[in-house]
């Protein structure tokens, strides 16, 4: 008998979302936002009145209903899980929270190997919410493919060792030079966190995963390369047995981008800085995603949509591309416009 997921491989098998990473012909280019849910949507909001981020993640009847909010809304070619890349950390129990208007906020700082050991393993009985709602998502989403996600060991690490959000990422990188032994357990920690909550997405029926490595443009490639990269690969490397595609992103990656490819992706992630046309020379016999400047939806619309023109036609010459904002949907859009944007992608 076919169990859920596998009937939802099928299902979803042919949506234009997959057959692009595939690099299959497609008949319209297909289109999601990284944060299409969230604060933009006044149904979102009004879902989260009185409840806590990661309470909502873990919520199931939450989590999913929010998940659904763009796809009802956009008619997107795909949905993104409603949770956060701190939501394993939690779910394994470390003190942290999401301050609204801040980000995640840890409240002991890991600084040491016994702060790392500390941290516990993840296994699928720490996220039994998840679960849950992705078998009901895959369920109500049908053709729609699910997208499951993690963070990249550096980005979860920053927040780990700076306790919050940081711009210069000063006390992670002078762990990555001053501690390498500490540094090197971290990040096999959180790379084996990361692949197991991705594990269990996809195994409850995710159709594809993301790897969010926002923050490694902070990095030089030749640092990248050697502390950072190997622990990325190693999550991607963790999940290719499950046969779904794996789309790697991060933010001011123009320098990375070969590297990202590199390590494993199916699919590279470009933010709005480079050129789409740049960032496909870069990544080889791979599809790219991506990757008009979020704020293009406050410019006059056929600014916004000739923005978008050029970025489709630079598409073309990739082995795939999924339209993409370069980086999350901003808080003050106004969902008319990313409803305009998507029918101009679908349509182009
Ligand atoms: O729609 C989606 O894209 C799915 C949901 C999603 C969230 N976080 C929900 C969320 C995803 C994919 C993430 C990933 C995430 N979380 C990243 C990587 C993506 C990126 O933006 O680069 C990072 C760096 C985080 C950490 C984090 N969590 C930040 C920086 C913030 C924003 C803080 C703020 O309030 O401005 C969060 C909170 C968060 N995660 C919100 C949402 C919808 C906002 C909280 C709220 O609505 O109250």
């Amino acid at each position: 008998m076919a169990t859920a997921p596998d009937a939802t491989r099928e299902l979803t098998h042919d949506s234009a979302f997959l057959r692009a990473v595939r690099g299959e012909p497609v008949d319209h280019t297909p289109v999601w936002y990284m944060r299409q849910a969230g604060r933009s949507l006044p149904e979102y909001l009004r879902v989260r009145e009185g409840v806590g981020m990661l309470e909502s993640c873990m919520t199931p009847d939450l989590a999913t209903e929010i998940t659904l909010q763009p796809v009802r809304r956009y008619a997107v070619d795909a949905a993104i899980f409603f949770s956060d890349i701190v939501l394993p950390l939690k779910a394994v129990g470390v003190d942290l929270d999401i301050v609204p208007g801040v980000g995640p906020v840890v409240a002991s700082p890991v600084r040491t190997l016994a702060d790392v050991a500390a941290i516990a393993d993840l296994t699928p009985g720490h996220v039994p919410f998840t679960t849950e709602a992705i078998t009901m998502l895959v369920a109500e989403l049908g053709p729609t493919p699910l997208i499951g996600f993690a963070g990249a060991p550096f980005t979860v690490a920053s927040y780990l060792v700076e306790g919050g959000p940081s711009k210069d990422h000063a006390l992670t990188k002078a762990m990555m030079y001053g501690a390498p032994e500490v540094w090197d357990a971290l990040l096999r920690k959180i790379a084996g966190i990361s692949a197991a909550y991705l594990r269990v997405q996809v195994e409850a029926g995710a159709s594809a995963i993301q790897l969010f490595d926002s923050w490694a443009g902070a990095l030089t490639p030749g640092d990248y390369e050697r502390s950072v990269m190997p622990h990325s690969a190693a999550v991607l490397a963790a999940v290719g047995d499950l046969g779904v595609p794996r789309i790697h992103f991060g933010v001011g990656t123009a320098s990375l981008l070969g590297l990202l490819a590199e390590a494993g992706a199916d699919v590279v992630g470009v933010d709005w800085r480079t050129p789409l046309s740049t960032a496909i020379a870069q990544v080889g016999d791979r599809a790219v995603q991506g990757n008009l400047d979020p704020t293009l939806v406050f410019a006059p619309p056929e600014v916004m949509t000739a923005r978008a023109a050029e970025i489709i036609d630079a598409g073309r010459a990739a082995k795939g591309h999924v339209f993409n904002l370069g980086h999350g949907v901003l808080p003050a859009t106004d969902p008319a416009r990313l409803e305009r944007l998507t029918d101009f992608v679908h349509t182009y």
